[in-house]
C-alpha cells in the first residue's frame, strides 16, 4: 500500500510581492503563521517594518528579474503575488519557470481580470450567471451596439484600469461619452477594446477561491465599500471598508456562488489548459433572480483582505503553499475564527482625485489580538518618520463576536490615528450595524 503523503507544512521564508494595504495584511497573517520563521516584502511600505518577522527589499514588482535574484538569495520556500499587474505581466510564469512556489495565476489565468471580453466568453460558455454583454473593438461598433440597444448600458474597457475603467450609465449620452472615452486612449492600451454591459441590480458581495488548480477554498463572503461618500455618494475609490463575513450570503448562497460560479469556473480554466494557483476573487452582484458575476480578478480584494486575513488561522501559509504546489488536498484545514471583522480605510485628502501626500502619520494605536493598523499608501523616510505617499493611506481592522463591537473598536482605533486632511467613512457597514 503507498504511503501517505506527509501534509504540506508551512514554508520557512516566504516573499510577499506589493506594497499596499493588501500586501502589508498578508505579510502579518503569513508571519503569524507556525513555522513561518521570515516574511520578506517587495517594496513594502511604511508599516513593513512594524510587523513582527517581516523584512522589506526595494524592489518594485515590475522588476521580474530582481525579485527571482532575492528568491534565490533568501532561499524563499514560497512568493505570493498580491496585486493584478505584475501576475498579468507573468511574473507567476517566471518563477515557476525558475522552480519556486508560487501563490497567483500566470497570466493565462490573469486574463480573468485583465482582458473583460476574455472573461465574460468565458462566462457565457461555462454558463455562469452574469449580465449579457457585447464586445466591441471599435467607437463604431460600440456606438450601433449601444444604438441597437436603445438605452443605457455599462461601458467597461477591456483591460487593467485600475478600477477606473467602468462607468455604469444613466443615460444613453452618458453611455456614448464613456464610449468616447475608452476610444479617446484614455485608458492606454486597456481601451483598445470595450466591453458594453446590461445594468443589474442588488447589492455587492466579494467572494474569495483560493485554488490549487484543481480544488477549492472559500474564504468568508466579505462586503466592499466602493463610494467615497457616506451614504454610498460621490465617485468610487478602490474601497473605503469592508466586513465580513457578510450575512447577504450566508452558507446556502455560498454553496450556491460555489456550485453556480467558482467551480465552473476553474472547470472552464482546466478546459483552457490553465492551471490556476492563486486567488479567485468573485465580484457579485446579488440580484432578484440570484447572485450575478460583475467581474473576476485573480488576487486578493483591498480592503477585503485586510479586513479577511485577521480571521484566517495560522495554517494559512501551509494552505497557499498547498495550492501552490497543486496538492490542497494534503493540506491542513485552514481554520476560520467565528468572529465579525471590520475594516475602515483612511485617505489622503482629495482621493480618489488629486490627492495630498507627504504629511507625517501620527499614531497612538496600539495593535492587539483584535486590532490593527495596516499600512497602504506610506513610506518611512530615514529618520524613522512614517509619511503619507498614497490615496489609501491605513486600514484600521477589528474584530468582535458582533458588528457593532467590531465597528466601535474600529472607529477608536481610527480615533488614534492622524494625518493632515484624513479622509474616512464613518458609515462603513451601516448594512450590519444597529448603531
Ligand atoms: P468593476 O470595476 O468591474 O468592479 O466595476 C465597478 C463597479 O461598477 C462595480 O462594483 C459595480 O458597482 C458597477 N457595475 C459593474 N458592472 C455593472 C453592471 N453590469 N450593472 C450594474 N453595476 C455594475
Ligand atoms: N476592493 C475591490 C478590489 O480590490 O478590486
Amino acid at each position: 500500500m503507498p504511503t501517505p503523503a506527509a501534509a504540506v507544512p508551512s514554508p520557512a521564508r516566504v516573499l510577499v510581492v506589493g506594497g499596499g494595504g493588501r500586501e502589508n495584511a498578508l505579510a502579518w497573517a503569513l508571519a503569524r503563521c507556525g513555522g513561518v520563521e521570515q516574511v520578506w516584502v517587495a517594496p513594502g511600505n511604511g508599516g513593513t517594518l512594524e510587523l513582527a518577522g517581516c523584512r522589506q527589499l526595494a524592489i518594485p514588482e515590475s522588476d521580474h528579474a530582481a525579485l527571482l535574484a532575492a528568491c534565490r538569495e533568501h532561499a524563499i520556500e514560497l512568493v505570493v503575488v498580491g496585486p493584478e499587474a505584475p501576475l498579468a505581466a507573468g511574473l507567476a510564469d517566471q518563477l515557476r519557470a525558475a522552480g519556486l512556489p508560487v501563490f497567483g495565476p500566470g497570466a493565462d489565468g490573469a486574463q480573468l481580470e485583465a482582458s473583460k471580453q476574455w472573461a465574460k466568453a468565458l462566462m457565457v460558455e461555462a454558463a455562469i450567471p452574469t449580465a449579457g454583454y457585447w464586445p466591441a473593438c471599435s467607437r463604431e461598433q460600440a456606438l450601433a451596439a449601444l444604438e441597437a440597444q436603445g438605452k443605457p448600458l455599462v461601458v467597461k474597457a477591456d483591460g487593467l484600469a485600475a478600477g477606473k475603467g467602468v462607468t455604469v450609465a444613466e443615460t444613453l449620452e452618458e453611455a456614448r461619452a464613456a464610449i468616447e472615452e475608452v476610444f479617446d486612449g484614455r485608458f492606454g492600451s486597456a481601451g483598445a477594446s470595450l466591453v458594453l454591459e446590461e445594468r443589474t441590480h442588488g447589492p455587492e458581495v466579494s467572494v474569495f477561491a483560493l485554488s490549487d488548480g484543481q480544488r477549492l477554498v472559500l474564504l468568508p463572503p466579505a462586503q466592499d465599500h466602493k463610494r467615497i461618500g457616506e451614504g454610498d455618494t460621490g465617485p468610487n475609490t478602490g474601497g473605503m471598508g469592508a466586513y465580513a463575513p457578510a450575512p447577504l450570503l450566508d452558507a446556502t448562497g455560498l454553496e450556491q456562488v460555489r456550485q453556480q460560479v467558482l467551480e465552473p469556473t476553474l472547470r472552464a480554466l482546466q478546459e483552457r489548459g490553465i492551471d490556476y494557483r492563486g486567488v479567485i476573487y468573485a465580484g457579485l452582484m446579488l440580484t432578484e433572480s440570484g447572485p450575478s458575476v460583475i467581474e473576476f480578478n485573480c488576487r486578493f480584494g483591498d480592503p477585503e483582505c485586510e479586513t479577511l486575513m485577521p480571521l484566517l488561522g495560522p495554517e494559512l501559509a501551509a494552505v497557499l503553499l498547498a495550492c501552490a504546489q497543486g496538492r490542497l488536498d494534503q493540506a491542513p484545514e485552514l481554520s476560520i475564527a467565528p468572529h465579525c471583522s471590520a475594516c475602515v480605510i483612511a485617505a489622503a485628502a482629495g482621493y480618489p482625485g488629486e490627492i495630498r501626500k507627504g504629511d507625517p502619520i501620527r499614531s497612538g494605536l496600539v495593535p492587539s489580538d483584535d486590532l490593527q493598523l495596516f499600512h497602504a499608501g506610506t513610506r518611512r523616510q530615514a529618520d524613522g518618520t512614517c509619511l503619507t505617499s498614497g490615496g489609501r493611506v491605513l486600514a484600521v481592522v477589528a474584530q468582535a463576536d458582533d458588528f457593532d463591537a467590531a465597528f466601535t473598536r474600529a472607529y477608536a482605533g481610527l480615533d488614534q490615528v492622524s494625518f493632515e486632511g484624513i479622509t474616512f467613512r464613518r458609515d462603513i457597514g451601516h448594512q450590519v450595524r444597529s448603531r
